[in-house]
């Protein structure tokens, strides 16, 4: 599938382990990433970006497991976040304050408080009421913050509705043609100061001229601030390059997305922002499960596994296609819908996809499950959440347990004791 994923003498591997070895040590199911593929993928964001003054903040929504975070905290990367939760895991992995940006439309009293007291490089405001708070807050706390207005660009990214943020008829951000009045009043306010501009058009984009039309567009604001005598530091362009989802899938690159965006952010003048989040870590992952039972209804094959839309939710929700691969490669084809156990229609991975003729007790990969797979898992059917495992060339290492039943049920436990004696 790819060069951390791939068949030796029929067993696939990552990096340089049989995946079954791992299966058998850990169990299923479970993501498994390659630090190979997410180094050389941060690789070659920072090449792609080298010649212009750019800081790559990872989207900590795509994945957010504190030792992936640790990974691009390492590699000096910042951080976008969009929640007081990825705010205290960003922290936990030890990123620095001056290289988290946050967005998001509903940020709490309590979330806002927070990010003041960190003293984060900028928050990503969405709204004018936003914009008020904030200025209220940082005055009870006797601070400044910096801020960025998120723009709404207007702009078609050609992709999924569900993942689609750039469209007038969005909730996110604030129409462009509105901004500059907004950027009139935020830069009035006492505790505020206003540092840049952003825009997210949308995620799974597989088109580098939607990153051109935002881009140009939102530089014009920029150029009409300017005259004003309202200077920014950095343009932020948000994330959402698409990733290989199908074997014969060619979406953009780091380097194409550089091409096209630094000449026109260059005649701002000001600094640049990206948050990539999916494309520095879908491919790097993979969701590992077991096949439980094979059934047959009429003419239809189906293979039932041991994960379910609990565990990976993207083509319940979106309908998205996942490769799915066996571990153990096959002589002979069937064609079958690959379900997981949950009592949904929704809860599948595959629908009348050829695949391997696997059996009970073979797993199976279910590729590309790097991003929005682990950070988008639930509880439903009170199922565990997945153990998740990093692969190192031919080392292993468990970076998220397997939850339990207790753990589960830890929060309810005390409440439903108290009820009873009272
Ligand atoms: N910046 C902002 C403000 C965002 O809202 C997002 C993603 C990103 C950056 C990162 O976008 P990326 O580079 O990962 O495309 N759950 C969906 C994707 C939702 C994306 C939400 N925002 C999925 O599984 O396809």
């Amino acid at each position: 599938f790819s060069r951390y994923f791939y068949y030796r003498e029929n067993q696939l591997f990552c990096e340089n382990i049989p995946i079954k070895e791992i299966a058998s040590k850990v169990g299923t199911p479970f993501y498994l990433y390659s630090k190979q593929a997410i180094l050389d993928r941060i690789d070659q964001y920072k090449k792609a970006f080298e010649e212009y003054n750019t800081l790559i903040c990872y989207a900590a929504k795509a994945n957010s497991n504190l030792s992936i975070l640790k990974i691009f905290e390492e590699n000096d990367l910042g951080l976008d976040i969009v929640s007081g939760g990825e705010l205290y895991k960003a922290k936990k992995a030890g990123f620095p304050s001056n290289k988290i940006v946050y967005a998001g439309v509903g940020k709490t009293d309590f979330e806002l408080e927070y990010a003041i007291r960190e003293n984060i490089l900028s928050f990503n405001v969405e709204s004018e009421m936003e914009i008020d708070v904030l200025d209220e807050l940082a005055e009870k706390l006797n601070k400044t913050v910096r801020i960025s207005i998120r723009v709404n660009p207007d702009v078609d990214p050609k992709t999924h509705p569900y993942i689609s943020t750039g469209l007038r008829k969005s909730k996110f951000g604030i129409d462009i043609d509105e901004a500059l009045n907004v950027y009139r009043k935020a830069v009035k306010k006492k505790n505020i100061d206003v540092i840049g501009i952003h825009c997210h058009i949308g995620s799974q984009i597989m088109e580098i001229s939607p990153y051109v039309e935002a881009v140009e567009k939102t530089a014009e604001l920029v150029f009409r601030l300017k005259k004003e005598g309202i200077e920014l530091q950095h343009f932020d362009i948000g994330g959402g390059i698409g990733i290989r989802y199908r074997p014969e899938d060619n979406p953009p690159t780091p380097e194409d997305l550089a091409k096209a965006v630094i000449p026109i952010v260059r005649t701002t003048g000001l600094r640049l922002i990206i948050e990539p989040g999916r494309s520095l870590i879908g491919e790097a992952g993979a969701l590992i499960t077991q096949v439980v039972f094979l059934k047959n209804k009429g003419d239809k094959h189906f293979i039932i596994v041991d994960s379910g839309m609990n565990d990976l939710l993207r083509p319940a929700m979106y309908n998205a296609y996942h490769h799915i691969l066996s571990v153990e490669k096959k002589e002979r084809k069937v064609v079958a819908d690959i379900v997981g156990p949950i009592c949904e229609t929704g809860d599948f991975f595959a629908l009348d996809r050829e695949i391997d003729d696997v059996q009970r007790k073979d797993y199976l990969a279910v590729m590309s499950a790097g991003a929005y797979g682990s950070s988008m898992s639930s509880n439903y059917n009170v199922r565990p959440r997945a153990a998740e495992v990093l692969v190192s060339d031919n080392s292993f290492y468990l970076i998220k347990e397997r939850e339990d039943y207790s753990y589960i049920t830890k929060l309810e436990e005390d409440a439903m004791a108290s009820l009873i004696t009272e």
